[in-house]
């Protein structure tokens, strides 16, 4: 594909966002992370409204912000993981809840509704790969380990809201709570006031972050416990005297920041501020000014002085929009070379028109429904990270 390819007409301010940290007259910036192709039906924006129009108040669409522009420009409310789950909670009136995010993102949505109201995903493909490395199995042979170590007692699970409803339900039978990147440091608090070590799964970087960077552990804290190897690759030892079990898993996005990128925009960027997710990996958070979940990304770049410049390691469409939202600021994404989530980036307007169009024809497409026993003990572990100090 040439470069000009990627070059969406109107999309300036995707130019601008990544250009500034190319050269301009080679227009490097523009080779990567590229623009969506737009819906190849004129009138899917004209009939996303109509249907949405005619569902009325039966329909409530909720969208995580890294969706892409053409479906967030339909939610009803727009927030991180954490407002989600908590706006799903909040809607007991609305017969069909659409959610423009990810599966597991969904089932949260659908354990803290009623039975009568039906969650939709309006496409089934979109997973998220960092909740696919914590299986179930795998999360109960962890546990069988630190049983048969005589650990379980004295640990309580965290799981972090991008998990399975069946790892929810792990954690909520094992007395534990969910947390987001917005209160994973008041869970670990929590958690720790009930036992003396937690199982942090699935991300490492959060529960690693969280823990050093901001509750004052130390490095030797905290252990890595491999599911792929027997007894996690780690001593009886090193489980016992840890403080924090770390799954192995990352986000395939976040985890793509290095270093390397912040040394570069900070040589090339007079006085930039690099704010980036807890997702990202222990250098990129020691080495930016600001960590934050997405909300608070959010939050720190609307009350930023006119004028200052940022770079920003979350995803990108997120990143475009601040651009687009900001621009009397300088907004950068941190790496050109990432592109989007690309399990967010499958909820599309084709699909999110097709979801709508079967709910107004009283037909529920795409449905995530999660079955009663699992319900049960996610809804302990998910009301518990509601029920957190809220500072
Ligand atoms: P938050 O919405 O909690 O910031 O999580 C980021 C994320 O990666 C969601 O998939
Ligand atoms: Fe999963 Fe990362 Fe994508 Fe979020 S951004 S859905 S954690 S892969």
């Amino acid at each position: 594909m040439t470069k000009t390819a990627w070059v969406e007409p109107e999309a300036t301010p995707l130019l601008n966002l990544l250009g500034t940290l190319s050269d301009p007259k080679t227009e490097r910036g523009v080779e990567c992370p590229g623009f969506l192709l737009a819906a190849s039906d004129p009138n899917l924006v004209e009939r996303a409204m109509s249907a949405k129009k005619a569902l009325g108040s039966d329909v409530f669409v909720l969208g995580h912000h890294y969706q892409r522009d053409e479906v967030i420009q339909f939610a009803d409310v727009t927030g991180d993981s954490f407002r989600l789950a908590r706006e799903a909670a909040a809607r007991p009136e609305a017969k069909y809840i659409v959610f423009l995010g990810v599966h597991f993102m969904a089932e949260s949505a659908d354990i803290l509704t009623s039975p009568e109201q039906a969650v939709v995903l309006p496409d089934l493909a979109a997973g998220c790969s960092m909740a696919d490395m914590a299986t179930a199995h795998q999360v109960e042979d962890a546990w069988a380990h630190l049983d048969s170590i005589g650990l379980t007692s004295s640990t309580v699970p965290v799981v972090y809201m991008n998990s399975s409803a069946a790892i929810k339900s792990f954690t909520g039978q094992h007395g534990g709570t969910v947390c987001t990147s917005s209160n994973a440091k008041r869970a670990i608090e929590w958690a720790l006031t009930r036992g003396e070590r937690v199982l942090f799964l699935p991300d490492q970087h959060l529960g690693r972050n969280t823990a050093v960077q901001e509750l004052g552990m130390s490095q030797s804290d905290c252990v890595l416990y491999n599911p792929h190897k027997p007894g996690g690759g780690l001593t009886d030892t090193e489980i016992a005297q840890a403080k924090m079990i770390l799954w192995k898993g990352h986000c395939s996005v976040h985890a793509r920041f290095t270093k390397a990128c912040v040394d570069e925009v900070r040589a090339k960027v007079a006085n930039v501020n690099v704010l980036v997710h807890p997702e990202c990996v222990f250098d990129v958070v020691q080495s930016a000014d600001y960590v934050g979940s997405t909300e608070r990304i959010i939050k720190i770049i609307e009350e930023a002085p006119a004028g200052s410049s940022w770079a920003v390691g979350t995803e990108l469409n997120l990143v475009r929009r601040l651009a687009e939202n900001h621009s009397d600021k300088q907004i950068l994404f941190l790496d050109k070379t990432i592109c989007y989530c690309a399990t967010m980036n499958r909820i599309d307007l084709p699909h999110l028109v097709s979801s709508l169009e079967s709910l107004q024809a009283g037909a529920v497409k795409n449905q995530i429904k999660v079955g009663e026993q699992d319900a049960t003990y996610a809804r302990k572990a998910l009301d518990q990270m509601l029920a957190l100090p809220s500072r």
